[in-house]
């Protein structure tokens, strides 16, 4: 009997250190395998006397219930230990904080040329674009404005050669328009983008800047389509409470030309700094079509009329966010781009 106990401390010693799977089939093929120590048990009981055979055959079962089950819970317990690890491993503590990654907004300028163009839009406008190193032909010739016309000191311009030049405004973007429709059918268009005038920079000038230009050309447009036009303009951009004022004025491609002001969004005309007390603010220039533009780009003045309007896009930025230095949209302070970031 004191083998049985011996071999089973052996057994059990051995099983504590046993960490694998591999280990654990081992230590079964010693024991309890064909040629195991229990095995060897079993097969010594043909050497006993018949009457004692019996009881041995019971401990040998036994012993063998015994390791089996021993093996068994070992087993389950690697099983169980292996599980926590894989567990601990892949824990998530889902109380934690997200990982936020900064997303970007499109550029404030950009927000006010869509949401013009929206309106526009809405109104069956087309938008068109057009080269920003333009001909000198179309920047001025073909807008009424010759070679040594006075008015072009008005637009000082940055040029390539004598006959090319990065356009000072959008307009001619509206003169190929025109070209381009043959004199034969009505214009509707917007044209945002950037221009480039030879100012010195400063709070309120910038060599590069955008404009938004309107042009409407068809058989019956009258001076009381644009002023219907710019007061949507300008309720749009500052509020539906607005009224529109026209001043006249000058520009060589516009005859009638004006300058048109809206009411004072921040005192409502009653006079504050913004307006500088007179309750108006200037926000465009616009007129109806010069005769001239019209035939050089092939209409008709006798049967097409028009009108155009010219809008400064960081203008209405700056008056409507109250910005005093138009330097900030360039300059991509992130502080100052995010303002807008909603
Ligand atoms: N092109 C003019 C400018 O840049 C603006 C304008 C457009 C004025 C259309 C009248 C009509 O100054």
């Amino acid at each position: 009997m004191n083998a049985f106990e011996t071999l089973k401390a052996a057994f059990l010693t051995r099983l504590e250190t046993v960490k694998t799977d591999q280990e654990l089939a081992q230590l079964k093929a010693d024991y309890l395998g064909k040629k195991g120590e229990v095995t060897g048990l079993m097969q010594a009981m043909k050497d006993l006397p018949a009457a004692e055979k019996p009881a041995y055959g019971q401990k040998v079962n036994a012993l063998k219930a015994e390791l089996t089950a021993a093996l068994n819970a070992h087993k389950a317990a690697i099983e169980t230990a292996r599980m926590n690890e894989k567990l601990a491993q892949e824990t998530l503590d889902v109380t934690l904080p997200g990982r936020t990654f900064p997303v970007g907004s499109p550029h404030i300028l950009s927000k006010i040329v869509e949401s013009i163009e929206d309106l526009f839009v809405g109104l069956g406008y087309q938008i068109k674009e057009g080269p920003e190193v333009e001909s000198d032909e179309y920047n001025f010739e073909k807008l009424n404005l010759p070679k040594d016309h006075p008015a072009r000191d008005m637009q000082d311009s940055f040029y390539i050669d004598p006959s090319t030049l990065l356009r000072t405004h959008t307009s001619p973007v509206q003169v190929r328009t025109m070209l381009d429709y043959g004199g034969q059918k009505p214009v509707k268009i917007i044209c945002p983008g950037k221009v480039y005038r030879r100012d010195d920079d400063d709070a309120t000038h910038s060599h590069q800047f955008m404009q938004i230009e309107g042009l409407v050309v068809d058989e019956s447009t009258t001076m009381a389509d644009l002023k219907g036009t710019l007061l949507k303009l300008a309720q749009t951009m500052f509020g539906k409470d607005r009224t529109i004022r026209l001043r006249p004025s000058y520009f060589p491609f516009t005859e009638p030309s004006v300058e048109v002001d809206v009411s004072c969004y921040n005192c409502e005309g009653a006079g504050c700094s913004i307006c500088k007390h007179t309750g108006y603010i200037e926000i465009l220039g616009a007129g109806m079509v010069h005769d001239n533009v019209l035939k050089m780009s092939g209409y008709d003045p006798a049967k097409y009329q028009g009108f155009a309007f010219g809008i400064g896009v960081e203008r209405i930025a700056m008056l409507k966010y109250g910005i005093e230095d138009i330097r900030h949209f360039y300059t991509n302070d992130m502080r100052f781009m995010r303002m807008f970031n909603q």
